[in-house]
C-alpha cells in the first residue's frame, strides 16, 4: 500500500509520514521545501526505520505529479501542501487561493487520470470562524473569517461535491486544532521559518535564548485569566488521526469530516506555566494588544472521531511541552 504524502516534509506532514510507515504503508512524498528543509527526510528515515520516496516538486506540477503517479501504485493521498500563515492569507489572499485551492484541484485531476479515489484532507478549525459556543463541533455553522480559513474551507466544498459525482470517491476532511510538541526521539519538530506565528515555537525560542521575550497577545479575553483559549493537541496524536482515517477510508467511501482536538480548552497563561513545570526553564513575558483576527476561545469536541475512526488524543499538555523542549533543546537552530 503506497500512500502519497503532499507536504510530507513540513511539521504535521512528516510526523505522519513517521506513523504511516510503523503501520505498514510504503510512503511517497511530494513537497516544494518551500517551508522545509530536506533534512527533515533523513530525520524520518531514522526514526521509522525506513526512508520515504522523496519528489521535490509543487502539487501545481501537473508532471511531477504524473510522473509519481506513473512511478508508484498510490493507493491514497494525504494531502498537507499548501500555505498556512493567517496574518499573511490576509495581505496575500491570491497566494493562498492559487496553492491551497488551485493545488488541490489540480492534484485531484492528475488522481483522476490515474484511478485514485481515497483523499484525506488536511483541514483547519479556522473554517469555523469565531464559534457562538465551544466545544465546537462538526456541524456547526462554517464562517471562516480570512482567506486561508476561506481556501480550507473552499476545498472541503470541492471534496464534498467529488464525493457526490463519484460514489467510488472518498474523502477524509480533518480539522485540526492547534498541533504542538515533537516526536518523542527530539529528532523531528517544529521549525518555523522567521519570526514563528504560532504561540509554541515562539515559547521553545525564548526559552532556548533565541528570543529575548514573549509577547502575550491581549489578557482581556471573556476567558479564565484573560488570555486566549485554545485546543493544544500533540502534533503525534494528529498524525495517528490520518492514519485512523485511512483505516475509515478502507470500508467507508464519501465524506467524512472530523475534529482533531483534544477537547480541552487551555489558555497562553496555562500553557506558559504547564511548560515551566514540565521543563524547568522560565519563559518570561508581557502582555501586549490583541492580535487582529484572534478569537477569544476555541476547542473541539472530539467525540466523533473517537466513535467513529476510534481515535482520541492521548497525550497530554505535559508531554506535549516536554517533547517541544526536546526538539528546541536538541536542535537550536531547527533543522
Ligand atoms: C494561539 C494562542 C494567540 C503567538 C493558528 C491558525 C490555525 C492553525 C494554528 C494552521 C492565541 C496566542 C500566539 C504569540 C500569543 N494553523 N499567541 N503570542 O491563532 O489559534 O491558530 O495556528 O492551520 O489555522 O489560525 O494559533 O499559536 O498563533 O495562537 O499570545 O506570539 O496564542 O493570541 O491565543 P491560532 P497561535
Amino acid at each position: 500500500m503506497s500512500i502519497l504524502v503532499t507536504g510530507g516534509a513540513g511539521y504535521i506532514g512528516s510526523h505522519t509520514c513517521v506513523e504511516l510507515i510503523k503501520s505498514g504503508y510504503e510512503v511517497v512524498v511530494l513537497d516544494n521545501l518551500s517551508n522545509s528543509k530536506p533534512e527533515v527526510l533523513n530525520r524520518i528515515a531514522e526514526v521509522a526505520l525506513q526512508s520515504v520516496q522523496f519528489y521535490q516538486g509543487d502539487v501545481l506540477d501537473k508532471q511531477v505529479l504524473r510522473k509519481i503517479f506513473a512511478a508508484h501504485s498510490i493507493d491514497a493521498v494525504v494531502h498537507f501542501a499548501g500555505v498556512k500563515a493567517v496574518g499573511e492569507s490576509v495581505e496575500k489572499p491570491l497566494k493562498y487561493y492559487y496553492n491551497n485551492v488551485a493545488g488541490t484541484m489540480v492534484l485531484l485531476d492528475v488522481m483522476g487520470e490515474f484511478g485514485v479515489k481515497r483523499i484525506v484532507f488536511s483541514s483547519s478549525a479556522t473554517v469555523y470562524g469565531d464559534p457562538r459556543e465551544v466545544p465546537i463541533k462538526e456541524d456547526f455553522p462554517l464562517g471562516p473569517v480570512n482567506p486561508y480559513g476561506r481556501s480550507k474551507l473552499m476545498v472541503e466544498e470541492i471534496l464534498r461535491d467529488q464525493c457526490a459525482a463519484d460514489p467510488k470517491f472518498g474523502a477524509c476532511l480533518l480539522r485540526y486544532f492547534n498541533p504542538i510538541g515533537a516526536h518523542a526521539s527530539g529528532q523531528m519538530g517544529e521549525d518555523p521559518s522567521g519570526i514563528p506565528n504560532n504561540l509554541m515555537p515562539f515559547v521553545t525560542q525564548v526559552a532556548v535564548g533565541k528570543r529575548p521575550l514573549l509577547h502575550v497577545f491581549g489578557n482581556d479575553y471573556d476567558t479564565c485569566d484573560g488570555t486566549g483559549v485554545r485546543d493544544y493537541i500533540h502534533v503525534v496524536d494528529l498524525a495517528l488521526g490520518h492514519v485512523e482515517a485511512l483505516r475509515w477510508q478502507k470500508k467507508n467511501a464519501g465524506i467524512g469530516i472530523f475534529n482533531l482536538g483534544t477537547g480541552a480548552g487551555v489558555s497562553v497563561l496555562e500553557l506558559i506555566r504547564a511548560f515551566t513545570e514540565a521543563t524547568g526553564v522560565e519563559v518570561p513575558y508581557a502582555f501586549v494588544p490583541r492580535r487582529d483576527g484572534d478569537v477569544a476561545r476555541c476547542f473541539a469536541d472530539a467525540s466523533k472521531a473517537g466513535s467513529e475512526l476510534g481515535w482520541r488524543a492521548e497525550r497530554g499538555l505535559m508531554e506535549m511541552c516536554r517533547d517541544a523542549w526536546l526538539w528546541q533543546k536538541n536542535n537550536p537552530q531547527g533543522y
